[in-house]
């Protein structure tokens, strides 16, 4: 749907607003804190824009995620599953063995900062969309309707610094570990403090299990095909006995695995992003949970788990 006919036009209107926000000096991103959430600058009047103008449509699926907790992944098996009438997953022409799972999904986040939202008008229902801000900014309609599905994944947070440091580098090599934990523990992250992230979710899908599916990256690893049956279930477009005869589930989890995807061209080569540029094979490392061990210190460990201990206190979350 996204002919490239629609023109950049980032939003102006809210420089004044933005400029107003705490800046975050720690950070080697500039990143400012808008609603209680780290944003990139120059993320902050398209949020600010997507509050104010955008509505869902009935069917439409909103994939929530905290970055580096499997975003890629989910994107592709979503969109497989929910595009399997059109592209059976064996297809040669899948566009996922053609174009890298960001650009089958689009992030409301970007494309609000770019005022290239149009292209949502375009989209045929339902539109499959992705968002990286936590519950609370979200436009009423996405957090609060009845019209919209959301599907949300988080991990371990160990394994997620260790990947948030991975990718930060590719486009920024100057980050370290150090500087990526210490945002991490102290809550000013992008997208941070990533508790009040995963609690925002985790409540409502609690309280609404129909409109919030909530998903661990551990999990998803231990049982795909499991996952990704409740996944087709909770959109209302469950796996008939017909595919599921036919291998379907298990064709879908092949496509989007990992190793499948890392070595296809698409994702080789090329890269994404408008105000950082992350190459498309930077979202495909090791995909491996405890990975953490590699790289952090036991110190640094048990800082983690004590910081995610305090925080989920009584809220019934476990990894
Ligand atoms: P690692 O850095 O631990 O390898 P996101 O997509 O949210 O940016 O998360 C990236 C993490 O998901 C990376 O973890 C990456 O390797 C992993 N990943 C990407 N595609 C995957 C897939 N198809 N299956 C499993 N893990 C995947």
């Amino acid at each position: 749907a996204d002919d490239g006919t629609i023109p950049v036009r980032p939003p102006t209107e809210y420089a004044a607003a933005v400029a107003s926000l705490p800046l975050n000096p720690a950070s080697k991103l500039k990143l400012r804190c808008y609603q209680g959430v780290w944003v990139l600058e120059d993320w902050v009047p398209g949020i600010m824009a997507m509050q104010r103008s955008f509505s869902t449509r009935p069917g439409d699926v909103v994939l929530a995620s905290f970055p580096k907790c499997g975003t890629t992944w989910l994107k592709a098996l979503i969109f497989a599953t929910m595009a399997r009438t059109a592209y059976p997953p064996t297809s040669p022409a899948h566009p996922l063995r053609r174009l890298n799972p960001h650009d089958c999904v689009i992030l409301l986040d970007r494309l609000f900062a770019i005022g290239r939202e149009a292209v949502l008008d375009k989209l045929p229902s339902p539109r499959l969309m992705c968002t990286h801000m936590p519950l609370s900014v979200l436009p009423a309609s996405i957090s609060r309707g009845s019209d919209c599905k959301i599907v949300y994944i988080c991990r371990d947070q160990k394994d997620m610094v260790v990947s948030m440091w991975h990718f930060a580098n590719r486009a920024r090599p100057d980050i370290s570990l150090q500087e990526v934990f210490e945002t991490v523990c102290d809550g000013t992250c992008f997208a941070g403090p990533v508790w009040d992230h995963i609690l925002g979710y985790w409540r409502v899908s609690n309280a609404e299990p129909n409109r919030v599916l909530f998903l661990t990256y551990e999990q998803m690893r231990q049982d795909p095909v499991d996952k990704v049956r409740k996944l087709a279930q909770f959109l209302g477009r469950p796996f008939s006995d017909t595919e599921e005869e036919a291998g379907a589930v298990a064709e879908i989890v092949e496509l989007c695995s990992l190793e499948h995807l890392k070595n296809l061209e698409a994702n080789k080569k090329g890269s994404q992003g408008v105000f950082l540029k992350f190459p498309y094979d930077s979202y495909f490392r090791k995909g491996v949970v405890g990975d953490w061990v590699n790289h952090l210190t036991l110190e640094m460990a048990k800082c983690l788990d004590a910081i995610f201990e305090e925080n989920f206190k009584g809220s019934g979350f476990t990894l």
